[in-house]
This record gives C-alpha cells, structure tokens and sequence, in this order.
C-alpha cells in the first residue's frame, strides 16, 4: 500500500520519481505527489492518478537533482489534495514520504501542538514529519540523527523518505514493516519501495531490514545504522535478476491480461529445475533442507490472504491426501488475533505474492515466537517474507502488476503440488507408478494452459451474455471448491459485481433460494470423483432457471446438454485440476470487467500490496 520513491545523483530527479511512481500505481492510486529539492523545497501533489499529479505539475519549476515522490493508498484521512504525501515540516525545511501506519499518531499529535506545531492534514505521516523537526530543532542535529531520534518514538509500520533543504546532498529512509529497497547506481541512488522504478538504471540494491536507517550522500556513500544507533557493516548488495520488459504491457490491453496469458510460461518456470518426470524426482532445495521437521510434523498451518489464502485450501487437501499430514488453513489476520495454539514442531507455511502482506508478516512473527518452523512461498524476491521465513520456495512466477492475482495462483498451486509429492513420496504414502504419472502430467500442463487460452474468444461471448448481471454463484466441489472462492473474487474485485463462491452442495442448505432466470451460477465441473454430485446440483438449478455456466472436462456431453453455456478445458490428473479450472475464470472476470468499463488493473479502493492491519 503506497509507493514510494526516491532519487539522488546527478540527473533531473523528477522525470525519474514520475516514471517511477507510474511504476508503483498499483500499490495506491488515490493521489500522489512529489518533493524536489533546488534551493528550497518544491511539492505538488494531487488527488487521483499520477497523470493527475503530471497534470498539475505542468509549468511549476521542478528542477533539481534530489527528490521524493509518493502514491498513496488512504489510511488516516480521506484521499484529496491536502492528504496527499509528500509532508512538509512546520518551518517547510523538510519533506517526507511515508508507507504504514503511525499507530501512537494521535498521542504524538496532542504532544507536538502543546508545543506549538501546527497541522493541516488529518494523515498520521504529517505527525511524524513535525516529530523529526521538533528533534531536528531541539536538538540541533543533522536529518539522520533527528530521524533517528523521532522513529524511536512510533509504533507502528513505516518506510519513509526524508530531504531536508539545509542538507542537499542528502536523503535518509528507514523502515519497519513496510519494504524499502536501495538502488546503487553510477554516482546515482535511488530508495522505492519496490525494485520496479530501479531496475532500468540499477540492478544492484540492497533491502532494508527492519529499524534500519539509510543514510545516503551525493559523494558516492551510503551508511546504513538501527535506530539503536548501530554501524550495519557490510550490508548485503544483491544483483537483481529482473528484466525492465517484465513490467511493460507488452502490447496487451491490460497487465491483468498479459499475466493470465503468461501462464503456460510462468507454469514452466516455477516447475524449472524442480522436476524431472522421466527420471522420476522432485527437488524443492528449501524442503529439502527441513525435511527432517517435515517428516517429523504433526501438523502443517498455512497463513495467507486473498487469492494466496485460497491457493492454502488447494494445498489443505494435496497435503492431507498425498502427504497424509494433518493441514490446518487460517486467514493470516485472524490468526494473529486469536490466540492460537502452536507447537514448536509445528510448521507454519506463509503463502504471499507480494511478501509483503502485513497481516501474513504479523502471523509468521508470531509462528516464530512460539518456535514453529516457518515457510514462505512467495512471488517477489527478497520481499519481507521472503526474508523472515526460515526456509522457503520462490514461485518464480514474474512481477505480477495488475491487481487482481492470476498468475501468482496457478505459480502458488504448482509449488505447492510438488511439495505434496515429495512429502508424500518422502513418507511413502505415493506409489512409484503414480508420482512419476502425476509429475508427467505436471510437465504437460502449460501444453493444456495454452489450449485453455484458446477459448478465449468463447469465454468473451459468454461474458457478453452475462455482463449486466450484479449476481454470480460460483459452486464446485472438493479441490474445486477453493476455484469457486476464487472466481468468485476475481469478478468481485475487477467487476464490482456481487458474487459468491460456495461448496456445490452447500447450495441447497440456503442460497439455493437466490437462484431465479436472473442468477448466472458458474459451476466447476472438471473433478471427475465428484461428477454424479456435480449433476445433481446442475438440475437443482436448471429446476429454478438459473443460467449455468459450466467448466467441464473435454466430452463432457451430459453436462454441456444440461448446462445453458459449457467451456471445455483439456483433462488432466483430478490433483492437477484446480490449475486448469481457474484459468477460465479469470478470463470471464476480465471480460466482464472490461465491458462493464471498469478498471481492471487499477479497481477502486484496492491495492496490490496490502502493507497496513
Ligand atoms: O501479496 P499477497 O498474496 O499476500 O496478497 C494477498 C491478497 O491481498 C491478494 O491475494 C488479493 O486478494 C488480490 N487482490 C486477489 O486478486
């Protein structure tokens, strides 16, 4: 949640916060803003989109070659102008940009206007920017140590940016809980949140850790320290291996498109040397490396959010069935607040595209206290997650940009089956016959994704049949159920359309009675130990004139007779189906987003990172 970026060195810096902050839109879009600093500093900043902030920066001298930009998604106070970051001290010497919350906010308000600051936002950033020049001014110290000083007093998640117009060769940032990257370029650094506004000028970056404070200076140096005031020595510079062309459209219309069409690629890629099928392995190098504490688990916990949390209840049955390990799945932010009972031989694995989900982050902290193992499986490289987790598996899956998770599902749901398989193969529970069939026919799914997006053109015309409807029902069975749960949210998410996801034969127990001639019901067909079942509830709906939508196997010709539309996806082993059977659903979502003439890549009051409680 919010962007943020910063450039020093010896370019225009806002061309450079622009584009980097078009960068990181999908992070928050209610306003944005920036700060340069020549002389004094300069800010505009506007509600809406960066275009908007492009729009009313037109004709304001911006010169200069130290600055902050920042996109925000709202917490304290409502998205306009005057909210927008960046915040300026009271005596207008300093700028900051800020992502997380202040939580103690309201204390540190009451405290600075006894003595005398004066506030003009209802945002919490604004608190803390008055916090480092009440440091900075009482004690007469330099913009590191005023920052320093003030951040010892907040609770709460930040990464922040500060210039400060007396220091021009100068930016501090620091971070807790919220993600703030370096990038070290030639006689150029650069502080975002994210790698994407770096990666075209930098591959060399260094993440942040937790209360650490960066200090960078125009001449060529950066110091990093903790907020205890500890020297950090040698801090980690990693090489990015990340592609300026990931992160283009690629002349798609919408990232959200490009990244449903990329899935037979990023399929291959989180399978890529994890697997081979004629020799008969599976090799995870972070599962390996626990295998003892796998064998030896009682249980397994998986934590995640959104679209990840459903990826955990695929795996609570793959791990059940093929590793015969008791699976226990939890919304990440409820089970920080709820007291759980963890073992310190359980294992908690964290599922999360970004890494960077607080509420996921706040569960795992809470795993690690009670001495569990924990395990991240995560999409972005080098993310908090990534970082915090004992030992984990990446899912390889390329920077995801649109907001609603597509490709990052089907990654997560192959990282997750090979787990199963080798813990299943580890505890003999899989015959030798078996696990080399299924790893066969995981080598063949981007083969079967590719002839799924073949039928695009038919998912479109259906979408167009169902496009003006406000309700959806989305209904399958065993390993289908989570599916329904995710198209459901898919075409919520993008479409702003009512939908729910139910277990097929939950139906008739209560939403059975929504079912009329105006109620489209989606129906996930594709599992064939389920299919008698899967019949009967088509008919139950047929009998009060839903209009039924049914994924189905191949030949299916029972259901595509009973059925008002059918979309006919290739067969594969019932493990495998559920990576098959969401890719139609998320084409029907973004087509009816689409025509619906909603924002499909940016919808309203939503962000990719999901930083804030
Ligand atoms: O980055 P994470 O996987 O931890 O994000 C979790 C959810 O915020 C995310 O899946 C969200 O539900 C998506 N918008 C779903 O498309």
């Amino acid at each position: 949640m919010c962007g943020i970026v910063a450039y020093i060195g010896d370019k225009e810096a806002y061309p450079i916060i622009i584009e980097g902050l078009r960068r990181l839109e999908y992070r928050g879009y209610d306003s944005s803003g920036v700060s340069i600093l020549n002389g004094d500093i300069h800010t505009v900043k506007k509600k809406g989109k960066v275009q908007a902030l492009v729009d009313a920066a037109e004709g304001v001298n911006l010169e200069g070659t130290i600055g902050i930009g920042h996109t925000r998604w709202a917490t304290h106070g409502k998205p306009d102008d005057i909210n927008a970051h960046p915040h300026n001290s009271g005596n207008k010497r300093l700028s900051l940009i800020h992502n997380g919350i202040i939580e103690n906010y309201s204390t540190l308000k009451k405290a600075l206007i006894e003595l005398g600051h004066v506030f003009h936002s209802e945002t919490d950033t604004e608190v803390l920017i008055h916090l480092i020049e009440e440091y900075q001014t009482r004690n007469n110290c330099d913009l590191e140590e005023a920052v320093r000083l003030a951040l010892k007093k907040v609770v709460g998640a930040y990464a922040i940016v500060v210039i400060d117009s007396q220091d021009p060769n100068t930016i501090v940032g620091a971070r807790k809980s919220s993600p703030l990257v370096l990038g070290i370029g030639e006689n150029e650094y650069f502080l975002a949140s994210d790698a994407s506004p770096i990666i075209k000028y930098t591959n060399k970056v260094v993440y942040l850790n937790d209360e650490e404070i960066v200090k960078i200076s125009r001449n060529g140096s950066f110091t990093i320290k903790t907020i205890g005031n500890e020297l950090v020595k040698s801090p980690t510079i990693k090489e990015l291996d990340l592609k300026l062309e990931e992160l283009e459209k690629d002349g798609y219309d919408h990232f959200m498109l490009k990244e449903i069409f990329q899935q037979p690629t990023t399929i291959a890629e989180s399978m890529r040397g994890r697997i081979n099928a004629d020799e008969g392995w599976i090799q995870l190098n972070g599962l390996e490396r626990y295998m003892k504490r796998f064998m030896n688990a009682k249980r397994i916990t998986l934590v995640a959010c959104g679209t990840s949390w459903h990826s955990a209840l695929i795996a609570e049955y793959l791990f059940e069935e093929l590793a015969r390990i008791p699976t226990d799945v939890e919304y990440a932010s409820e089970f920080r607040y709820r007291k759980p009972i963890v073992y310190s031989d359980d294992i908690v694995i964290a599922l999360s595209q970004s890494g960077e989900t607080a509420d996921t982050l706040a569960a795992l902290e809470l795993a690690k206290e009670k001495g569990a193992l924990t395990y991240g499986i995560v999409n972005v490289v080098g993310s908090s997650i990534a970082r915090i987790t004992d030992s984990g598996s990446y899912i390889h899956a390329g920077p995801e940009i649109g907001v609603a998770s597509t490709k990052a599902f089907t990654s997560q749901l192959v990282v997750l089956t090979l787990m199963a398989l080798r813990l299943g193969q580890e505890k003999g529970n899989i015959s030798e016959g078996e696990f080399r069939e299924l790893l066969q026919a995981m080598e063949d799914l981007p083969r079967r994704v590719e002839k799924i997006l073949e039928l695009n053109d038919k998912i479109k015309f259906i979408a167009s049949e169902i496009q003006e409807s406000n309700h959806a029902l989305y209904l399958g069975r065993g390993l289908n159920f989570p599916i329904a749960l995710e198209g459901a949210l898919k075409l919520k998410e993008i479409s702003y359309v009512h939908a729910e996801g139910y277990p097929a034969a939950e139906m008739k127990h209560g939403p059975i009675a929504l079912i009329d001639e105006n109620m489209p019901v989606i129906v996930i067909a594709t599992n064939l130990s389920a299919r008698e079942k899967i019949v009967s509830n088509i008919q139950e709906v047929k009998a009060r004139k839903g209009i039924v939508i049914a994924i189905v196997k191949e030949g299916d010709d029972i259901i595509n007779e009973m059925a008002d539309y059918t979309i006919e996806i290739p067969g594969t082993m019932e493990t495998l189906t559920p990576l098959l059977s969401v890719i139609p659903l998320q084409l029907l979502s973004y087509h009816i987003a689409v025509m619906r003439e909603c924002n499909v890549d940016q919808p309203r009051n939503l962000a990719k990172s999901v930083t804030v409680e």
